[in-house]
């Protein structure tokens, strides 16, 4: 059972996995529950997944977790959690936004190391049983060459360097505060409350247009369109590093503004 804005290496995943599978609308525990009870009721046996981002890549949005893991917690079901936006940037330490349920017997968490830990590869975060199942069980972990040592040794180095960035992580959260701010003032835009920001124009052109304008005021922002968003979704996906300073979002927000003020309908 799968939110509706999981990313795609979730249906990839669970494409191989050859259970059948359902989405819920994104971030709606209590249609989830329906689908689990209409599941049951319909006489589907076995255990459950629940697949949710805690940070979702292109909106921005954070998934309500609490809610979420009691969900699990009543039906018996596994949570899996992807962290690949929240892994160094959220959580003590940059251990993400799931960091509290790490260890709980139905709660398996995935960090990329790909984004904030600029390595490649993932972590799993899962208990023993399932770990010993994936290391003799999961296909396409075992029929491939495993990563060289060195990625190892890398990605070591990059847990060391997040676990001790808490003034990074609070420049960061600063940042995104003055960018959700001049996003109201400037264009009147709900901010997501996180390091993505998507500026949602609904078709196509709409986003290309505004992502070359903006391209030629020299920022490097792309239109994501469907199918990578839903129809009708397509949009800039901004997305605040530590890259620029608080100035340059700042510059960039007023002339996104102003790009939005005479962007065709
Ligand atoms: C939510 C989410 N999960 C997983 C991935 C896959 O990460 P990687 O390409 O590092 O394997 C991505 C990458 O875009 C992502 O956004």
């Amino acid at each position: 059972l799968y939110d509706a804005l999981a990313h795609a290496s979730a249906h990839e995943g669970m494409r191989l996995a050859r259970a059948p599978n359902a989405s819920f609308p994104h971030n709606d525990v209590g249609a989830a529950e329906d689908a689990i009870r209409a599941w049951r009721g319909k006489g589907g046996g076995g255990r459950i997944w629940i697949v949710v981002e805690s940070l979702y890549s292109m909106d921005g949005d954070k998934a309500p977790l609490d809610d979420l893991y009691a969900l699990a917690a009543r039906n018996d079901a596994f949570l899996l959690i992807d962290e690949a936006h929240a892994t160094g940037v959220y959580g003590p330490g940059g251990r993400g936004l799931a960091a509290r349920f790490e260890g709980a017997d139905n709660v398996v968490t995935l960090h990329t190391c790909g984004k904030a830990m600029g390595v490649a590869g993932g972590l799993l975060c899962l208990p023993r049983i399932l770990r010993d199942f994936m290391v003799n069980r999961c296909r396409p972990f075992i029929f491939a060459t495993a990563p060289p040592p060195v990625m190892a040794a890398c990605v070591r180095a990059a847990l060391k360097i997040i676990e001790a960035a808490d003034d990074r992580r609070a420049e960061l959260m600063s940042c995104i505060d003055v960018a959700g701010a001049e996003l109201r003032r400037l264009c009147a835009i709900e901010p997501s409350g996180s390091q993505i920001q998507p500026i949602i124009v609904g078709g196509d052109i709409r986003a290309t247009t505004l992502a070359s304008r903006m391209q030629a005021h020299g920022y490097d922002i792309r239109a994501i369109r469907p199918p990578t968003v839903p129809d009708g979704s397509a949009r800039l996906r901004i997305a605040l590093t530590l890259n620029t300073s608080k100035d340059d979002v700042v510059r960039m927000i007023a002339h996104l503004g102003a790009e939005l003020a005479r962007l065709e309908p």
